[in-house]
């Protein structure tokens, strides 16, 4: 940057008016005035996106190697009554008396409470109230507080007999799935269950852009863990990176802590948790954004979501404040636990011990005279599952509840006269418990758009003109270079185009794109690809033609060096996979860098 340039703050509508213009997103339904809460990513957003998602499925699924699975948006009813999220996944709103417009209680007293997240029915009313909020629109009366659930309703089928949801996270979908992902993995924990897929939420008032939106991109990971173990085995791998942590304390001061001393503090209750902070942080500078506007957050008590009993957000800090981007919770047993209570089937998880114990074990034995006059053929087969119930079934009879089979999918409901229940003495080797859940849930959108404002820089020069870097990380970058020809004719277009597809066959099936461009001043071709974050642009130009040698520019340095068309290939493993800069890599190679472009 020369000594003429001011570096300016970059706003919200800075990123947004850029993101449009370049094709990065663009307002849902726009052709018919569009609807709030809605954004398209468009074709340069479309790749950032699969960019920060390859890498988060790399952490995930290669790095840890947990299982991915994809599971339906439309669910039923049942799961969310079992989930909690029927009575539970609400905001409380109010509505004006005189103008009928509807608002979310705690962002009407943002500015009156630090965290009104936290606050619960009773206390949001008496704060209203006390401070006299009126409707921020035309200053009528409020209504009470009432609660409004957050996800959009639909049926399945023709009729409302089967009401079904959209999902709100799509980790109900791999708790559902425990079972058969439990015997898929040998019956061993820990076993981690990642999803990418869409989140629905019926949000009140979709302010904020793409930061509060009610369709978003959501990238999960559900790590079932044994909580008598405690240990995590890659916890060494991160156990030395620095976090900034905002605990749950009444000081409220920013610690500056490695995952380790934030364990052995007690400041993060285990080593499981405290690793995927750690790795989230990992993820989100990898993707671009900056250390030095990021922090994790402990949420007070009440914020907490109804199924968390701990939960750390990673929060950037936007043009809006700090947001949060990513939930870091500790489900505990919570939703396991409801689903074998809601469904009857035994979610529980095995583990070895360490000596074989006595217990005390009852059965319920079927009176085949009693029961084969009456179910005939199939007293056999409800005998058998009589025998396989566990220990809890088994208790629940006792304590006066109907046994219950289900053979060939039905229900048969067995008369206490055709059976009796005994009692022995067992060794055992392995206990059943309630797993327990650790989850990392992404929020892609907010991720993305933090990372273009944390990227973008914005000069402007003294005669007022601006100009507008995305400094993206090469990983993230929708275009990793662009070729262009210094003219469209004299045969530099032939050589442009051979070198470009020289080079999209080097990168061929590691997901890195070029870009082609032969229209407009050589100027403005470098900063539409400055715009959009793309790191090296390479020229063809008169030279070419007589010695094969293009000129190679660095976005963030505009550093330019002269290279030739055989070092392409170690040039681009110097610079993008070992992150070397072309002013080090010139020296290195013996190659002299031209005049920089500004
Ligand atoms: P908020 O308090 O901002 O509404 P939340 O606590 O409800 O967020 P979570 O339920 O933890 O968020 O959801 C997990 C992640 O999903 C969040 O960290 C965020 O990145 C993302 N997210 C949640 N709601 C939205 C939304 N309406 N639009 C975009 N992303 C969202
Ligand atoms: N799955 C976490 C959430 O939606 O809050």
């Amino acid at each position: 940057m020369t000594e003429k340039q001011n570096i300016a703050k970059t706003t919200y509508s800075d990123v947004i008016s850029l993101a449009r213009r370049r094709g990065f997103l663009y307002p849902s339904f726009d052709l018919y005035g569009g609807v709030a809460g809605f954004y398209d990513w468009g074709p340069v957003g479309s790749l950032l996106k699969n960019n920060f998602l390859a890498m988060w499925r790399e952490a995930y699924v290669e790095g840890e190697g947990f299982f991915e699975i994809d599971c339906p948006n439309v669910t039923p009813e049942v799961v969310f009554k079992a989930s909690g999220h029927l009575d539970e996944f609400t905001d409380y709103m109010t509505s004006c008396n005189k103008c009928s417009q509807h608002f979310r209680a705690d962002h009407l007293v943002a500015e009156l409470h630090p965290n009104p997240d936290s606050l619960g029915k009773e206390e949001l009313a008496g704060l209203i109230s006390e401070k006299g909020v009126k409707c921020p629109e035309c200053k009528g009366d409020l209504t009470e507080l009432y609660a409004f659930n957050l996800m959009f309703k639909t049926n399945i089928g023709p009729t409302s007999e089967r009401p079904g949801y959209l999902r709100p996270e799509t980790a109900q979908g791999i708790f559902l799935n425990f079972r058969n992902l439990y015997i898929h993995n040998r019956q061993k924990l820990p076993m981690g269950v990642v999803q990418i897929g869409k989140g629905f939420r019926n949000e009140i008032s979709p302010r904020q852009g793409v930061i509060r939106v009610r369709e978003f991109q959501m990238a999960e990971l559900e790590l079932f863990v044994d909580p008598e173990n405690p240990n995590y085995v890659n916890y060494p791998l991160l156990k030395h990176i620095s976090l900034s942590l905002l605990p749950d304390t009444t000081e409220k001061e920013i610690l500056s802590r490695t995952v380790e001393e934030a364990v052995e503090e007690g400041i993060i209750d285990s080593k499981i948790l405290a690793y995927f902070v750690a790795l989230t942080q990992e993820i989100l500078l990898k993707a671009g954004l900056d250390p030095n506007r990021m922090r994790f957050r402990q949420h007070e008590a009440h914020e907490m979501a109804h199924y968390a009993k701990d939960c750390w957000d990673a929060e950037a800090l936007t043009d809006f404040g700090w947001v949060e981007i990513v939930g870091i919770a500790d489900r505990s047993c919570y939703d396991l636990e409801q689903h074998m209570k809601h469904s009857g089937v035994d979610l529980r998880a095995m583990r070895q011990l360490a000596e074989p114990k006595m217990v005390k074990v009852r059965k319920i034995e079927a009176d085949m005279k009693k029961m084969g006059p009456v179910f005939r053929g199939r007293a056999g087969k409800i005998r058998d599952k009589i025998l396989a119930l566990d220990d809890d079934a088994v208790a629940a009879v006792e304590s006066g509840q109907p046994l219950i089979v289900s053979v060939d999918n039905e229900r048969i409901s067995i008369s206490t006269d055709m059976f009796t229940i005994s009692q022995t003495n067992e060794n055992r080797s392995i206990e059943r418990f309630m797993p327990h859940v650790i989850e990392p849930s992404h929020g892609v959108d907010r991720i993305l758009y933090c990372v273009l404002e944390h990227s973008l820089k914005r000069t402007v020069d003294e005669s007022g003109e601006e100009t507008r870097v995305l400094h993206l990380p090469p990983v993230m970058a929708p275009y990793l270079f662009a070729v262009f020809p210094l003219m469209s004719r004299d045969g530099l277009t032939d050589n442009a185009r051979e070198l470009y597809n020289l080079i999209k066959n080097e990168l061929r099936g590691r997901g890195s794109l070029g870009f082609y461009d032969e229209s407009g001043s050589i100027g403005r071709r470098y900063s539409r690809m400055d715009e959009i974050g793309t790191p090296y642009c390479l020229t063809v130009d008169y030279q070419t033609l007589e010695d094969g040698s293009f000129t190679i520019r660095e976005r963030d340095s505009k550093e330019q060096a002269r290279i030739n068309k055989k070092q392409v290939r170690t040039a681009l493993r110097d610079l993008v996979d070992h992150g070397i800069s072309l002013k080090d890599w010139s020296k290195k190679n013996g190659v002299k860098l031209i005049s920089r472009d500004n």
